[in-house]
């Protein structure tokens, strides 16, 4: 009876949140499937090497449990925390580390993965920054990427699915910090993006 309540208040909340969206464009079961493709492709490319996969938080915490999850290999895992963003949904340019000190990869095979590319300045700083470090080499890896003209051009060896240029939340990705607990990734409303003060 009691967890029967609590289910029925599950949803009313969930159906609350996902009021916030336009529209789902990738479902918990297709983002599954494409973490499938892209770990056989990874744990082939790294079969004879050990990976050291350092991810960029917090918006590829599901994003990053999934994929490694699905990649046999022996690995290393390491996090990096950035911002790249002041308050709302414009980039800043500027990537600023909470880390003071580069992550020991001299030598190591090194896979950066992120939420989402979007300009290009993180992926290019943190690029930058790993290489100072000396690894063998460095890959990228993103869940999602944006059709557009970017500030920064990146190369990024493995994407998820590409998408136009309009801000999605869930499955990590946030919006002021929310919706990443949402399984799905969705467009939010325009008319939330444009609120000032939430
Ligand atoms: P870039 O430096 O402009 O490539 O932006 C990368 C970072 O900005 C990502 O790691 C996200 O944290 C954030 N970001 C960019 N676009 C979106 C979006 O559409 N939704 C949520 N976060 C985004
Ligand atoms: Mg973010």
């Amino acid at each position: 009876m009691r967890r029967a309540l609590i289910s029925v208040l599950a949803d009313g909340l969930f159906r609350l949140v996902q009021s916030d969206i336009e529209r789902v464009l990738f479902d918990g079961p297709s983002i599954h499937k494409r973490l499938d493709e892209m770990a056989a492709q990874i744990t082939i490319d790294y079969s004879d090497r050990e990976l050291t996969v350092i991810a960029i938080l917090t918006g590829t915490l599901m994003f990053m449990s999934d994929l490694l999850r699905r990649i046999p290999l022996r690995l290393k895992l390491n996090c990096l925390s950035v911002v790249s963003y002041h308050g709302k949904m414009q980039t800043s340019g500027e990537v600023f580390f909470k880390e003071l000190s580069v992550p020991g990869v001299a030598g190591q095979d090194v896979l950066i993965l992120d939420d989402i590319l979007d300009t290009g300045h993180t992926l290019e700083a943190v690029r930058k920054k790993l290489e100072t470090a000396g690894p063998r080499s460095i890959r990228a890896c993103v869940l999602l990427s944006k059709r557009k003209q970017r500030a920064r051009n990146v190369h990024v060896d493995y994407i998820g699915f590409e998408i136009d240029d309009e801000f999605v939340v869930g499955y990590g990705l946030d919006f002021m910090e929310r919706y990443r607990n949402l399984p799905y990734v969705g467009v939010l409303k325009k008319e939330l993006l444009e609120q000032p003060n939430q």
